[in-house]
This record gives structure tokens, C-alpha cells and sequence, in this order.
């Protein structure tokens, strides 16, 4: 396994590898078993695969949450070559912005604006897009490899891949949980254990809508309200919890159809994501 920080010592490290499939993990680092399924899947599809690790200021909107991210690369480079990675790009700040850098991807409309878009800023997924955008580039990956977790993320990427011509294929796998359902997240381990198990009722509020729209219930504001009580029963009062088109992202009133439920919650100062797909059909 190779570790390289430059994007030019990425092209020199992949240069062979071309005549077969690149699968390709972005991520943060601070690895855990929700990162190692995506290193799976990508392992399991094509012949080199390649991680990076960067923790990318510019989708950060609180600076606190910037410094606090864990940053745990000797421990990820460890877990990386034990998943068979063949590459780790793991740039400074300075490789990924170089001085005078001005040049941004936007994503526009209600997609980047609305749930996470609203609450964190319009900058977070200018940010995530740009260093997407960026590291996709950089590696020209076949496949690149998102969790489910963070659906809104994937429409996002989605839109920008498509609308920019970039040819890798963008592949989504489901998100890794706990077992308390807890979906795994470099986050959870500023949780206090009073605090983890208040969390919890997010994917128990997300598996009790799930459950009254598997017995009919197709009243989008009827099942908000199950999830609803889940989360105030442990003292939750989330950011959002929406029923919206997995593709649009726009409100759902009636569930006839595929819907995406994504929540947003604070257990004490950390600040959770989680989702579910539910399908009436
Ligand atoms: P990060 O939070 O490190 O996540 C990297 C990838 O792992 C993302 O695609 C994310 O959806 C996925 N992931 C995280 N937790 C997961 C879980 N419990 N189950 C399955 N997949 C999970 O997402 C980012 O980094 C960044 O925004 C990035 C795309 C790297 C751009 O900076």
C-alpha cells in the first residue's frame, strides 16, 4: 500500500492501474466499520482501490466541530492496509486550496438548500461538492463509493458528477449501525453514555415510521408524528425530521410512493444525521 500526499504523486501511484477498474472511498478518515463496508464493496469490484483521507475545511460551519474532528491517521492507514487498499491520498489543506484558489462548485436549488443545506449554510455542501469534485479529478476513479447515511450528500454529488461530464460512476451503499441501531459515525465517540443512549431514539423514531408505513399509514405528517414521539419519549428535539422524494428532496404529503425520512438531531452538543428509505409498494 502506498500513502501520497500530492495529487501529482497520486497520478505517478495510479499510472499502471489504468487498464483495470479504480474504485475509489473518499472520506474524512477517523475510520470506522460504516467506511470499511464502502472499502468492501469497492474491493470486491475492481482491481486497484484507492481512499483518501482529508478532513476538508471548507464543509465545516461551525469551527468547533472543524477542530474537534477526530484525526486518527496512523490508526486509518493501519485499517486501510488490512482492507486492502492500494492508495492512500491523504493531502494537506494546502495541496487541496492552493494559495489564490478561487474556484468553487456550487450546486443550486432546493437539493443543497433544503434539510442539511438549511441548517448547516449554503457553504457546507459548496464545500462537500468542490472537494468532491476535486479528489474525483484527482483519481478519475470507474466507481466512487458513498454511504447511505448521508443521503442528501449522494444527490448532491449525484447532480454535480452529471451536470460536470465526470465519467466515474457514483455507487451507494447501505449505512452501517450499531447495535443499538446507532448509524456509525466518527461523531458518536463524543456521545457521554447518558447521551448514547438518548441517540438511539433516532434510528428507533426512523424504524417506527418505517413500521406504520409498512402497515399503511401513507399520511406524511402521521408518521413525522410517530418519529416525533419516539425522539421526545428520550428528551429529542431534532433540527428537522422530513418525508421527502428521495431524488427532489421535496416535502412528501402522501407516502404512494418511495420516500426518503431524514432527521437531524443534537444529543447534547453532538449533532446527528440518520435516514430511511421506505417504499409502500
Ligand atoms: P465521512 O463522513 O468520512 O464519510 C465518508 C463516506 O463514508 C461517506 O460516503 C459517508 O456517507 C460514508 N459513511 C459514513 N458513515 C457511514 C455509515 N455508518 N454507514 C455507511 N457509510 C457511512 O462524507 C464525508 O466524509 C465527506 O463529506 C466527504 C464525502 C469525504 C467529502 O469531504
Amino acid at each position: 500500500m502506498r500513502i501520497v500526499r500530492t495529487v501529482a504523486d497520486l497520478r505517478a501511484a495510479l499510472a499502471g492501474a489504468r487498464a483495470g477498474r479504480i474504485g475509489f472511498v473518499p472520506t474524512m478518515g477517523a475510520l470506522h466499520e460504516g467506511h470499511l463496508s464502502l472499502l468492501r464493496a469497492a474491493r470486491a469490484e475492481n482491481e486497484t482501490i484507492v481512499l483518501s483521507i482529508f478532513v476538508n475545511p471548507t464543509q465545516f460551519d461551525e469551527a468547533a466541530d472543524l477542530t474537534a474532528y477526530p484525526r486518527t491517521e496512523d490508526r486509518d492507514v493501519e485499517l486501510a492496509a488490512s482492507a486492502g487498499v492500494d492508495v492512500v491520498f491523504a493531502p494537506d489543506a494546502s495541496e487541496m486550496y492552493p494559495a489564490g484558489f478561487a474556484t468553487t462548485v456550487s450546486v443550486s436549488g432546493r437539493i443543497a438548500e433544503t434539510l442539511e443545506g438549511a441548517h448547516r449554510g449554503r457553504a457546507h455542501f459548496d464545500g462537500v461538492a468542490t472537494v468532491v469534485v476535486k479528489l474525483l479529478l484527482a483519481v478519475l476513479p470507474d466507481t466512487a463509493y458513498f454511504g447511505a447515511k448521508d443521503a442528501q450528500q449522494v444527490v448532491v454529488v449525484r447532480r454535480a458528477v452529471a451536470d460536470l461530464g465526470i465519467a466515474a460512476k457514483i455507487a451507494v451503499r447501505p449505512t452501517s449501525r450499531d447495535d443499538d441501531g446507532l448509524a456509525r459515525s466518527s461523531r458518536n465517540a463524543r456521545l457521554s453514555p447518558d447521551e448514547r443512549r438518548r441517540a438511539a431514539a433516532i434510528p428507533r423514531a426512523l424504524g417506527a415510521i418505517r413500521d406504520a408505513a409498512a402497515a399503511g399509514e401513507t399520511d406524511a405528517a402521521a408518521l413525522r408524528a410517530r418519529g416525533l414521539d419516539v425522539l421526545a419519549g428520550a428528551g429529542i428535539d431534532p433540527e428537522y425530521l422530513a418525508v421527502v422524494d428521495p431524488d427532489t428532496l421535496e416535502p412528501m404529503q402522501v407516502v404512494d410512493r418511495r420516500a426518503l425520512v431524514a432527521v437531524a438531531a443534537r444529543a447534547g452538543p453532538t449533532r446527528l444525521i440518520d435516514n430511511v428509505e421506505i417504499d409502500p409498494e
